[in-house]
């Protein structure tokens, strides 16, 4: 008996397999749905990836959101989109963005959070490694810095093979629409980084702002408080994991700011996680801007906050 299939197309060559660009998102139970759903719909949006797979434990939500995605199909170009509990569906992923955590409960001090998801994440880089053992891992659960470094020790991937982003690519951004909009030009015009830890201890590296080939230097101090602000939409997020998904799968080479490890960078001697600019490509990331600190950044704390929590792994 003919499958339909057979009744319907005739086959003129054997299929190869090619190469793909699968992107998985999310990551099991705990993690922040809307975080992962809008990653979801802003790498399906843009046409980044031909397959994407989400992982997640709650098995009825999961197989809702991804029915839904996979009804909005006819207006994406992503032919396939899968999900399941089992973390087989992520086999051979290029990218794989990691969204899961557990919240913060009432009373609960950081140290114990902290601890509570390095428990979770025991178990979820053991498995992602195993079925996508060459892929690039984006961390973007909080607190963002510690969990790369957490990541990165427990996958035993190579260092340019785990970022750590949502954060300061977002904050970047951020802080470029806040100077743009004092200056009254697109954002896209106007360049300048977030440095340091992700939240309040970030830092901001004026001397290096330039906005349509300006430099501005601290012209534009008044706006210094807006970055500090918390509180960032799931939409941003997503986009902001597209746009280091897009330098990796495109192999653009863009400077990203990026959590990673700085060991023996800018006189740093702990192995530490926090955001430098970087460059992305096909490989990962492969190498940080050599910038000569000025007085903005001279001097302050790039370590973070100082009550950083000793973890155990
Ligand atoms: C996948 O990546 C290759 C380059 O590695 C590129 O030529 C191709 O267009 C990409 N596919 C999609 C769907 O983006
Ligand atoms: C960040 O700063 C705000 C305002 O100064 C403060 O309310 C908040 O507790 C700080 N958060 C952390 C994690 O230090
Ligand atoms: C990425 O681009 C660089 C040059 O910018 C090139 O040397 C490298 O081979 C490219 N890698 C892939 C996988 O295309």
């Amino acid at each position: 008996m003919a499958t339909l299939e057979e009744k319907l197309i005739a086959p003129v060559a054997d299929e190869e397999t090619v190469p793909n660009n699968k992107t998985t998102v999310g990551v099991p139970g705990w993690l922040n749905q809307l975080i992962d759903m809008a990653c979801a719909i802003s790498v399906l949006g843009k046409s980044l990836v031909d397959e994407l797979a989400l992982v997640d434990v709650l098995e009825d939500k999961l197989k809702g959101e991804t029915m839904h995605l996979q009804h909005g199909s006819l207006c994406f170009q992503t032919p396939n989109i899968m999900a399941d509990e089992d973390y087989s569906v992520i086999s051979n992923s290029k990218t794989v963005v990691v969204t899961a955590g557990v919240l913060q409960q009432e009373g609960e001090s950081r140290l114990n959070l902290v601890q509570r998801n390095i428990n979770v994440f025991k178990c979820i880089i053991s498995q992602l490694v195993k079925y996508s053992p060459d892929s690039t891992i984006i961390e973007v659960s909080s607190p963002v810095d510690i969990l790369t470094y957490v990541t990165r020790e427990l996958s035993g991937l190579p260092k340019h093979h785990v970022i750590g982003s949502g954060c300061n690519n977002l904050n970047s951004a951020r802080f470029c629409c806040h100077v743009a909009e004092k200056v009254g030009i697109h954002p896209r015009s106007c360049r300048g980084w977030i440095w340091g830890e992700h939240g309040n201890s970030s830092v901001s590296g004026w001397s290096g702002v330039h906005a349509v080939a300006v430099k501005l230097g601290r012209k534009v101090e008044s706006t210094y408080d807006v970055i500090k602000l918390k509180g960032y939409t799931n939409r941003a997020t997503g986009s902001s994991v597209t746009d280091l998904t897009e330098s990796m799968l495109k192999n653009l080479s863009r400077i990203h700011p990026m959590s990673t490890m700085v060991k023996e960078m800018y006189g740093t001697e702990n192995k530490v996680f926090l955001s430098l600019p970087c460059f992305l490509n096909a490989q990962g990331f492969t190498s940080v801007t050599n910038w000569k600190l000025k007085d903005d950044l001279r001097g302050r704390n790039l370590m973070g906050h100082p009550e950083r929590p000793k973890i155990h792994l």
